[in-house]
């Protein structure tokens, strides 16, 4: 395969205020990889879709090798393997407690990812439950609850405001559960968690919080913060290998029917009777995921093993050139709830006046070898209050990002909005797909014929 060399000197560079190069904070695997784009030869891959699932971390690709190498049934033999294996297991249970500070009576119980997380705590309120939530959510965090009366709580114009309604929310009925996010997935703006579980706790309800978008970015303490239920997943903490995790107080979760009955959620079964193990067992019916477990303890472990400030670091100055770059732009409006969030993870979400988001996306790949999402970020209610069409272009940054990635998104849509594309493309039921199609992306071998239409899919 041709590899087509980058000018190594990007607009950014060639201006005498160009802000200094950022590397990677941690290497992660794939940073060397190469995308073919439609002009022929390929770039170096610009993966700024980390907010929809994050490359796996080398530390824990490295690890998940080792544990291989031993791996075995986790609590079901007494062989070397299925002892080492069970090990394996629990400790990285403890260390995913741990590292996100549960409290020592927490449970931690591995789920699929966060929306399992949810899902798993949603089937554990105690009857009755009532829920509040806010109208910015992933559907993860929207979904899983409606099975309970729930209220939605519109934001409102600023954050302060919002907060004040969530606690009107809340004094004006009697409520279960606060469930927010930590950190929206469409704009990266972070909620003030401290204080959102001083008002919960306040007026008798419990706070959980959706930290699908805020772990990977920030150090959390669910002790200190005063959180109740936190869901995280694995594959967007660097450790893709399916396993997410609800961590949180014990009593809903040993007083709820078990999440997955079957094997190993049980102490006891008769014909006719069955005596369920304690949460977290009882919920993680069937056989453990023992490598998603270990992957995404190690994850954890290596982010929290950062200095202090590092990961903000690294992510303010990436996030800070996005935004300045963006804004430089006529023509291209970034999305925001509010005008006073006083934190941001590396989530940018913005709209190009006269271009379908799909076809934004498309372009920067085909063209650029820069992979961003475009569409709602199952998150409707937000993007239909947020952009005019309901869609937009999400750039989001991670460990693995660099100033290169960043400049080289901010060229392409710079050079999209003032010479149009330099390609040819058509919208196709999928989505748009250039024509033609000169890439081969079939690199697995998998069949897809090299040429043969691949729409730039849409997701929703
Ligand atoms: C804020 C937020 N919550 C929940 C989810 C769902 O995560 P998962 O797909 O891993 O269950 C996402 C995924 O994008 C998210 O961004």
């Amino acid at each position: 395969m041709t590899v087509t060399t980058l000018s190594p000197r990007t607009h950014a560079d060639l201006r005498d205020d160009a802000p200094d190069p950022v590397g990677p904070l941690l290497p992660v695997v794939g940073a060397d990889l190469h995308a073919p784009v439609v002009h022929g030869g390929s770039v170096p891959y610009a993966g700024l879709d980390v907010a929809a699932t994050a490359p796996a971390l080398t530390a824990v690709a490295d690890r998940i090798s080792t544990v291989l190498s031993h791996y075995g049934s986790a609590h079901r033999g007494s062989g070397y393997a299925s002892r080492v294996t069970t090990d394996a297991l629990e400790h990285a249970r403890a260390t995913i407690g741990r590292c996100l500070g549960a409290r020592p009576d927490d449970d931690v119980v591995l789920t699929r990812n966060t929306t399992d997380a949810i899902t798993l705590l949603s089937s554990a309120l105690p009857a009755g439950a009532r829920v509040v939530v806010l109208d910015i959510e992933h559907h993860a965090n929207l979904l899983p609850w409606r099975r309970h009366e729930v209220r939605t709580v519109p934001a409102r114009a600023t954050l302060a405001a919002t907060i004040d309604a969530v606690e009107e929310a809340l004094a004006s009925s009697p409520t279960t559960l606060l469930a927010v996010t930590g950190a929206s997935n469409v704009t990266g703006e972070v909620l003030p968690i401290a204080e959102l579980a001083g008002i919960a706790h306040r007026h008798g309800a419990r706070i959980s919080i959706d930290a699908a978008q805020l772990a990977p970015h920030r150090r959390i303490d669910i002790a200190e913060l005063g959180i109740d239920y936190l869901a995280v997943s694995g594959h967007k903490l660097y450790a893709p290998f399916g396993a997410g995790a609800l961590i949180g107080r014990h009593d809903w979760l040993e007083a709820a029917p078990a999440y997955l009955p079957g094997g190993g959620a049980v102490r006891e079964v008769t014909t006719d009777s069955v005596s369920w193990a304690s949460s977290p067992q009882r919920h993680e019916g069937g056989t453990p995921n023992v490598l998603g477990a270990v992957a995404l303890a190690t994850a954890l472990q290596v982010l929290h093993d950062l200095p202090a400030g590092a990961r903000e670091d690294h992510e303010s100055a990436l996030l800070h050139r996005l935004d300045a770059g963006l804004r430089s732009i006529p023509g291209v409006t970034p999305l925001l709830v509010w005008p006073d969030a006083p934190d941001r993870v590396g989530v940018a979400s913005f709209v190009v006046e006269g271009y379908d988001a799909a076809y934004v996306s498309c372009v920067l790949s085909a063209e650029h070898g820069i992979g961003v999402r475009d569409g709602r970020f199952c998150a409707h209610p937000l993007l239909a209050r947020l952009s005019p069409d309901a869609s937009a272009v999400r750039a989001s940054i991670g460990v693995g990002t660099t100033s290169e990635h960043v400049d080289r998104l901010i060229d392409a849509v710079r050079g999209l909005t003032t010479s149009g594309s330099r390609w040819t493309y058509e919208s196709t039921a999928g989505g748009w797909t250039p024509v033609p199609e000169t890439r081969d992306l079939d690199p697995l071998g998998l069949g897809t014929t090299a040429g043969s239409p691949s729409p730039c899919e849409t997701p929703v």
